[in-house]
């Protein structure tokens, strides 16, 4: 598939690998953002999920809201990004997944407006990275207080030497992976 290669390229020509396990792909998704090709990682999320009926797609703020915007053109569908911080404009009446960093080695909320997760929706989940799954973890909570459904999970990158896959899968989520990074041993990516 032409836009799955497209990705493939741009991951192995413009990423960069810090230590042996981080991916660092700020020149098109994680600060500076190539626009062009989110458009292709949102066709490629629609050809896998299309043929879904979803109402709404969910991400978590800050890289996943580029790629969901983006993919929502093709899904036609509004986004909901769940919030990191309680700021006084948040809707009181949230839902609230907790999401474990393992870099900070601690728990932190995310939080939904009630309003905007009805009971009875479908959901597609989507995000940039999928390491450890805490953060789709602490979205499949949301969604599933709300009383929602939730159809998928797409992330753009996962890293399939981290737990995150396995251990969503288990929770009995569809997980899908437009790329998955092996191994980035010895600063290199293995796709
Ligand atoms: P996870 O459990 O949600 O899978 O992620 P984990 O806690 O392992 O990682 C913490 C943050 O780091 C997450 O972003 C995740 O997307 C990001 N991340 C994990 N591995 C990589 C990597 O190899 N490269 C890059 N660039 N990012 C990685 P976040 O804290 O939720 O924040 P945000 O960036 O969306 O604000
Ligand atoms: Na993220
Ligand atoms: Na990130």
């Amino acid at each position: 598939n032409n836009d799955i290669e497209i990705l493939r390229h741009a991951i192995l020509d413009q990423g960069r690998v810090i230590g042996n396990d981080i991916l660092k792909v700020d020149s098109f998704l994680n600060h500076q953002l190539d626009v062009s090709l989110l458009n292709t990682i949102g066709r490629a999320f629609y050809a896998h999920f299309g043929q879904l009926k979803i109402d709404k797609i969910l991400t978590a703020e800050v890289s996943g809201i580029a790629i969901a915007a983006i993919a929502a053109q093709y899904f036609k569908v509004p986004v909901v990004f769940a919030k990191k911080t309680l700021s006084k404009n948040l809707d009181p009446d949230t839902w609230e997944g907790s999401v474990y960093s393992y870099t900070k080695g601690q728990t932190y909320q995310i939080r939904v407006a009630r309003r905007y997760l009805q009971a009875d929706e479908k959901v597609l989940v989507l995000d940039d990275f999928l390491a450890n799954g805490e953060a789709i973890k602490g979205m499949k909570e949301i969604i599933d207080l709300a009383g929602a459904q939730m159809v998928g999970a797409g992330v753009v990158i996962e890293k399939s030497f981290q737990p995150g896959a396995e251990k969503l899968r288990e929770l009995g989520v569809d997980v899908h992976a437009l790329i998955r990074v092996v191994s980035l041993d010895n600063g290199q990516i293995n796709l």
